[in-house]
């Protein structure tokens, strides 16, 4: 095995998602100290006012104490090479969040174990499904009082849609929470509680006919456990490793990852079960990750690093062979040789320059306004092109207006910039031209952040005026005459920057009974770059 294709078969690249408040941060945090890239866990609140230090890159950020940007982190554990692809939630949610699992090969869903599925989880689990990457879940949380374990995971699969399979099993919750039952080994974790889960824990395993095993976790909790394995080997679905590759079946686990209760157990199965990079689809066919040749898309841009010098980085996925620091690449996009300058990576939880990199890796690289999301690089002598990333549906409209009509170049010259950076999504009236805009975000934090660049960057004030409209469907048939669709009166004829027609909703109603009026329509949630 050459040392290239060594370095990528020990990669992994997952992100983690969830609704805000399940344990996403705490459960990183607890890999990371698995993984000895930390010593001592330390408290979810130093840590997230810490987390300026990483990336104090704008105003807004400081002003509200949140993050406004995705974080990859790397670190090693058991020998393997982590890249874990952090999903904001809260007010900083945007399309940023929905472009990170563009660059996974997997993604980890921790569930809170008292709340069940929740609605950021929803959102996020749409999307990898679209991509057919695996699911792992995590049910977090276990140490507080948390529903019944089936109908938990009986919840995952209506509301997700998503066959399940248990790996390991809880034994009791809240106060009563001992360990987990594994049930491809069959063995009991007995877990004990110490040093406020700063440092890895303790525990003990035995097999399930033990004769301690009553002394070991209670003889309720043994009895419980045998009946909950009965009902588990008739009710659920074989591990099937085939279908967790391809998205449909998920393996559960259950954990607390404040108290370490089953994160590692979790981690090594997890490690166990995800493949290193995969193959990506260009317009040359798959590409392997093993070529030795250099390639790698953009998945993300964050601007205004260094307020300034207007300086992004882009952000991109390693996709195939070997970056070296400061060598040469094709941008097929700019059809231009360049040199990658100031490659970062996110090492544990610090900045670092890279010198090398390898498939599966993320690393940041200095923009000085040629990238665009979607756009491939590639060894000098290659010419192809990854797949677009698709553009996600904003769920927030506003019109936009200038306050100052004399400054229209430098709006426009602005709001195409933020557009083309992925901030924000422009529309405008079906029949008119760029005097009206309408401006879409997944996140409403997106407007502030566009009015305070296009104030702070171009000098020009805006207004925004909020509209109803809450759902988006691109029209896929294009070739349509779309001002003859038959629509609701709450249904809005818009079209994007290309050209490509849309609608807008207020009610999700309204999509169903336009789509029953006109049966020729094609609606689709994602819009294709
Ligand atoms: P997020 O990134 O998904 O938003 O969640 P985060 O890890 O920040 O956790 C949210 C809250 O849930 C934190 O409490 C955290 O301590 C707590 N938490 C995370 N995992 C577990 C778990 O396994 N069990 C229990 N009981 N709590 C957990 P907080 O109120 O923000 O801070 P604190 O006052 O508890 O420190």
């Amino acid at each position: 095995m050459t040392d290239i294709t060594s370095e990528i078969k020990q990669r992994r690249t997952f992100a983690i998602i969830s609704h805000p408040d399940a344990g996403k941060t705490t459960l990183t945090e607890k890999f990371l100290l698995y993984g000895g890239a930390i010593n001592l866990a330390g408290s979810v609140k130093g840590r997230k006012s810490s987390r300026h230090a990483v990336s104090d890159w704008m105003e807004i950020e400081k002003e509200r104490g949140i993050s406004v940007t995705s974080s990859v982190l790397q670190f090693n554990y058991d020998g393997y090479c982590i890249n874990i692809l952090d999903t904001p939630g809260h007010q900083d949610f945007s399309e940023d969040t929905y472009r990170t699992l563009m660059a996974a090969d997997s993604a980890v869903m921790v569930i809170d174990g008292s709340k069940g599925v929740e609605a950021q989880t929803i959102k996020l689990f749409k999307v990898c499904v679209m991509r057919g990457i695996p699911i792992f879940t995590f049910v977090n949380k276990m140490d507080r009082e948390a529903n019944d374990p089936f109908e938990l995971v009986d919840e995952i699969e209506t509301v997700l849609g998503i066959r399940t399979c248990p790996v390991n099993w809880p034994i009791g919750s809240g106060k009563n929470f001992k360990g987990v039952y594994d049930r491809q080994k069959g063995t009991i974790t007995r877990f004990f509680a110490a040093h406020n889960g700063q440092k890895e824990v303790e525990s003990v395993e035995v097999t399930l006919g033990d004769e301690h095993l009553d002394e070991l976790i209670g003889k309720d909790n043994h009895d419980k456990l045998v009946e909950d394995i009965d009902l588990l080997d008739g009710a659920s679905d074989e591990l099937d490793l085939q279908r967790v590759q391809e998205g449909k079946l998920s393996p559960v686990f259950f954990g607390s990852a404040l108290t370490n209760f089953g994160v590692e157990t979790f981690l090594r199965h997890f490690l166990d079960m995800t493949t290193s990079p995969l193959p990506r689809n260009s317009n040359v066919g798959e590409i392997s990750p093993f070529q030795n040749d250099f390639s790698a898309f953009v998945f993300k841009i964050q601007a205004n690093m260094n307020k300034a010098h207007r300086d992004r980085i882009a952000f991109m996925r390693i996709c195939s062979g070997k970056f070296d620091a400061g060598m040469e690449v094709f941008h097929i996009q700019g059809d231009k040789k360049i040199r990658l300058s100031q490659p970062q990576q996110m090492m544990a939880q610090e900045r670092h320059h890279v010198t090398e990199a390898y498939a599966g890796d993320i690393i940041g690289v200095f923009d000085p306004g040629i990238f665009a999301i979607g756009d491939t690089l590639c060894a000098s002598s290659k010419r192809f092109e990854y797949d677009g990333i698709p553009t996600f549906a904003p769920e927030h409209f506003a019109k936009v207006r200038q306050v100052d009509t004399m400054k229209r170049k430098q709006f426009i010259k602005g709001i195409e910039q933020i557009a083309q950076e992925g901030a924000i999504q422009i529309f405008q009236e079906f029949n008119t031209g760029m005097e009206e805009i309408i401006v879409g975000v997944v996140g409403v934090l997106q407007f502030d952040v566009l009015k305070f660049r296009l104030e702070s960057e171009y000098r020009v004030e805006i207004r925004l005026e909020t509209l109803p409209y809450e759902h988006i469907r691109w029209i896929e048939n294009k070739e349509l005459d779309i001002s003859s669709l038959s629509v609701t009166s709450d249904t809005k004829r818009i079209k994007d920057l290309k050209g490509n027609p849309l609608l807008l909703f207020v009610h999700p109603w309204s999509i169903r009974t336009v789509q029953e009026r006109n049966e020729e329509l094609i609606l689709s949630e994602f819009g294709k770059n």
